[in-house]
């Protein structure tokens, strides 16, 4: 048996990927088309390692699609694959519809052709699962309770749209051809080899390099934090026991602002690695113009997957905070390497014109 990743090689898949190969036998198929969010360096400790075979491509490119569902017919897909930065959203959409919506329908319609030639039995026991976000749900004031399954889809930036739409088709896949599908929507993950475009691990490289730490707006909007790998364990737990057509809310039952998260990486800091000028890295903090079209508040309520399927997140913020500051303070190469001509192009970009 085998299962077929896509995006394997971004933070989350990465992560799904070494865990998966950590505990199981079973070979992973990794497809991924290696945009500057995909890195084989995050998969170096599989090299050699035959249960992974890495292929580099396009979940939009049917023919390798149809290809390699044929030669290694996977009894599941997990379709990490996406643009999944709102800010190079809000810069650039094209890319998030080109992948988010029509990858994603390519992938869906060579996986239903693939899935309605299988024998029976392969067919009953085939699964699709996809992996979305709460942003769907779009932004909660500050007493609505937490988004459940069925919160209606009010997404609000072209990222959250693009992945909403994907969310839909695969929802019909479902509902018209019968297509085994599975679908998650989590909320903000932290953790090893985070792209350092998305706060946690920014405010970290920053705050280490001595630059400004750009917090947008007032700092007080509200995120739910999940650790990567309970990110990870819930996606499992859904494909070995989710009930086909369902969506799975996940979360950390972790709420806070953002403000409060970057006073927790500072604090870390100054423990873990003292500026040697003996100065706070929180004096690094800089209150930046917002991000356009800002959620206020997400939360989820990830009762659904713990009452149906007995999963519960392992970490805490504070042990899962901890692990990730201590994880990055060890992997210097790692944040070296993917601070690319490309990544300082990008800083520039999205932060060059932001006034304080
Ligand atoms: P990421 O940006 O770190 O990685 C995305 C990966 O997909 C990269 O390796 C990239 O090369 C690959 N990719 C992009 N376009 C592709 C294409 N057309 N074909 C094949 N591969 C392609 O993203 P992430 O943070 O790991 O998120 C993974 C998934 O989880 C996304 O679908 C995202 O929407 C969802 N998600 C992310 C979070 C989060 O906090 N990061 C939370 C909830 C859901
Ligand atoms: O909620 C799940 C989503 O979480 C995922 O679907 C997305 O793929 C993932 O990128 C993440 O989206 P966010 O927009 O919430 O993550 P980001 O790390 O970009 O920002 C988190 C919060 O911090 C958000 O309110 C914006 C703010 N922020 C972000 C950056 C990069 C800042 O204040 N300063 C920054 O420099």
């Amino acid at each position: 048996m085998t299962i077929l990743v896509t995006g394997g090689a971004g933070f989350i898949g990465a992560n799904f990927v070494l865990d998966w190969i950590a505990g199981s036998s079973e070979p992973v198929v990794n497809l991924d088309k290696l945009t500057y969010a995909g890195n084989l360096q995050t998969l170096s400790s599989l090299e050699g390692d035959e249960r992974h075979i890495f292929v580099h491509g396009d979940i939009g490119d049917t023919d390798l699609v149809q290809r390699l569902l044929r030669e290694h017919q996977p009894r599941a897909i997990v379709n990490f694959a996406a643009e999944s930065h709102v800010d190079r959203s809000i810069h650039g959409p094209e890319d998030f519809i080109e992948t988010n919506i029509v990858g994603t329908f390519r992938l869906l319609e060579a996986v239903r052709a693939y899935w309605g030639a299988l024998p029976e039995q392969q067919r009953g026991a085939f699964r699709f699962l996809h992996v979305s976000t709460d942003e769907v749900y779009g932004s909660l004031s500050a007493d609505e309770p937490a988004f459940t399954e069925t919160h209606p889809y009010q997404p609000n930036s072209p990222y959250s749209a693009s992945k909403a739409a994907s969310d839909h088709l695969v929802r019909s896949y479902h509902h018209t051809y019968g297509l085994p599908v599975l679908t998650t929507n989590c909320s903000n993950n932290y953790g090893p080899f985070h792209f350092p475009e998305k706060l946690i691990p920014l405010m970290i490289v920053n705050a280490l390099a001595g630059k400004a730490l750009p917090v947008y707006g007032d700092g007080q909007q509200i995120r739910d934090w999940l650790y990567v790998k309970d990110h990870c364990s819930a996606i499992r737990r859904v494909l070995e026991a989710g009930q086909v057509g369902e969506v799975y809310n996940v979360g950390g039952w972790n709420e806070k602002p953002n403000l409060d998260i970057v006073h927790r990486v500072c604090a870390l800091l100054d423990e873990l690695r003292p500026r040697p000028d003996g100065m706070r890295y929180a004096e690094q903090i800089a209150y930046v113009t917002d991000r356009p079209g800002h959620d206020r508040r997400y939360a989820i309520d990830a009762r659904k997957l713990e009452r149906e399927l007995g999963w519960k997140p392992a970490e805490t913020f504070e042990t899962g905070i901890r692990k990730t500051v201590e994880w990055y303070l060890s992997n210097q190469d790692w944040v070296d390497n993917v601070q690319s001509g490309g990544y300082r192009a990008w800083v520039e970009k999205n932060y060059g014109g932001r006034s304080a």
